[in-house]
Parts: structure tokens; sequence; C-alpha cells
């Protein structure tokens, strides 16, 4: 054995080829099995694909840049914990495309908002956070009261998700349009807000 790390350590030209070897060896054994999987993350157990209103509402969270103030990541400590519930976990984040876990916190993290406020809260706080949150520096966000949720555009959403790997059913992208139309963007965003985190939210 003394002799063949000898070898090896003194000809540069071993050393290259047992480093290749021992190289290839660990990515066969790494990414070779991954190739196989369908996907790397599996989802949590009762995390559902956002339905037609919820996803209209998750792009109105994109549209007015509320990801520039808050995250979706509960990291895995004690503080985050106590404060927001479960950390947050892959699978939980596998239908969202694109996801929001951000790292930009000027308000709270709103991982598992979900159920934390009534419907109702919802509408007064994004109307005028000041009138719930005397302290509050997030804007107002009144017009989305006044605008309709975009119906038409839904089910091309659906769709688009469904080739990336959401499991939407003909049916459900069918009524997708039924579900929106004449809600307002008010409505869709509260309907996204609800259901944020509701899987692990219970588990501590
Ligand atoms: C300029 C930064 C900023 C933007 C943009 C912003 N917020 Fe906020 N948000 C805050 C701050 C600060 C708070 C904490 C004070 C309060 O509750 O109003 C907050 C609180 C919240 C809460 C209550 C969270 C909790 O656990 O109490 C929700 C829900 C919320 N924001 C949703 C939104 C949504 C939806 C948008 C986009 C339409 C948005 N925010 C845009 C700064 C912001």
């Amino acid at each position: 054995m003394e002799k063949f790390q000898k070898l090896v350590e003194e000809h540069v030209g071993y050393l290259i080829v047992f480093t290749l070897l021992a190289v290839s060896v660990a990515m066969l054994v790494e990414i070779l099995p991954l190739m196989f999987q369908k996907s790397t993350t599996e989802p949590v157990a009762g995390v559902k694909p956002y339905n037609a209103l919820q996803l209209t509402g998750r792009d109105i969270y994109i549209r007015e840049g509320c990801y520039n103030c808050h995250s979706q990541m509960i990291r895995p400590f004690r503080a985050e914990t106590e404060r927001y519930g479960h950390y947050s976990v892959a699978g939980e984040s596998v239908y969202d495309h694109p996801f929001q876990w951000g790292s930009k916190r000027t308000g709270p993290d709103l991982a598992r908002v979900g159920g934390r406020y009534s419907d109702e809260w919802h509408r007064v706080h994004l109307t005028n956070p000041r009138d719930v949150v005397p302290e509050s520096n997030m804007p107002a966000f009144p017009w989305l009261s006044k605008n309709l949720a975009d119906a038409d555009g839904v089910a091309a959403k659906m769709t688009a998700l469904r080739k990336v790997g959401v499991p939407y059913s003909d049916q459900e992208i069918a009524e997708g349009k039924a579900m929106v139309e004449g809600k307002s963007e008010m409505e869709a965003l509260i309907a996204y807000l609800q259901g944020l985190g509701l899987a692990l939210k219970n588990t501590r």
C-alpha cells in the first residue's frame, strides 16, 4: 500500500489518472440516480396547486411588487419559527413558478400568513394599512377593489404551468375562467394570501 501511495504521489501522470477515476465514480453515484427521478423535490402532503382565483391573485402579488418588502421563506431558527410557524421546506413551493422566497423583509414574512387574519382584515389593510396597523409604512393598494381580475387569461396561465409540471386537470383549466369572472383583484389577492403555507401551518 505504501509503495502504491509513493508511486501515485511521485508520478503526476498516475495522480491525474487516479484523481479522474475517483471523481468519475463519485459523479456516477451522485448524479446518475437524479436522472431517473422525475423530480428531486417531492410535494409535501397537503400542498395543492393554486386554484384559478389564487393563481390570479399570485400574479397581482407579483405585479404590485409585494415581494420587494415581503419574503416567503421562514428560516430554521428559533426566532423565526416562534414568530411565523414551521420553517419553510422545499416541497411546499414545488408548484410555485416563479417561487416567491425573496430575502427582503421590510414587512413580515408571509409564508404562513394564510388563515392568520380574516378576509375583511386583509381588505381593510390592503386598502389602507394605517387603518389597522397605525405605525405601518406599507403602501395602500386601494385600486385592487376597483379593478376586475383577469378572468380571460387564467386558463392560458394554467395550461402553461401544466407544461412545467403543475398537475392541473382539464376540468380545472376549463372551469378557471368562471371561478375568476366578476371577482375583483382584491378578492383574488386575498384568496392567494389566505392559502399561503397552510400545509405545514399547524405542525411546529
Ligand atoms: C414598502 C414595503 C411594503 C410593500 C411594497 C408591501 N408591504 Fe405588506 N407590509 C409592510 C410592512 C412594513 C408591514 C407591517 C405593518 C403592517 O402590518 O402593515 C406589512 C404587513 C403586511 C401583512 C400583514 C402580515 C402579518 O403577519 O401581520 C400582509 C398580509 C401584507 N403586508 C401583504 C402585502 C401585500 C399583499 C402587498 C402587495 C400588494 C404588500 N404587503 C406590499 C410593507 C410592505
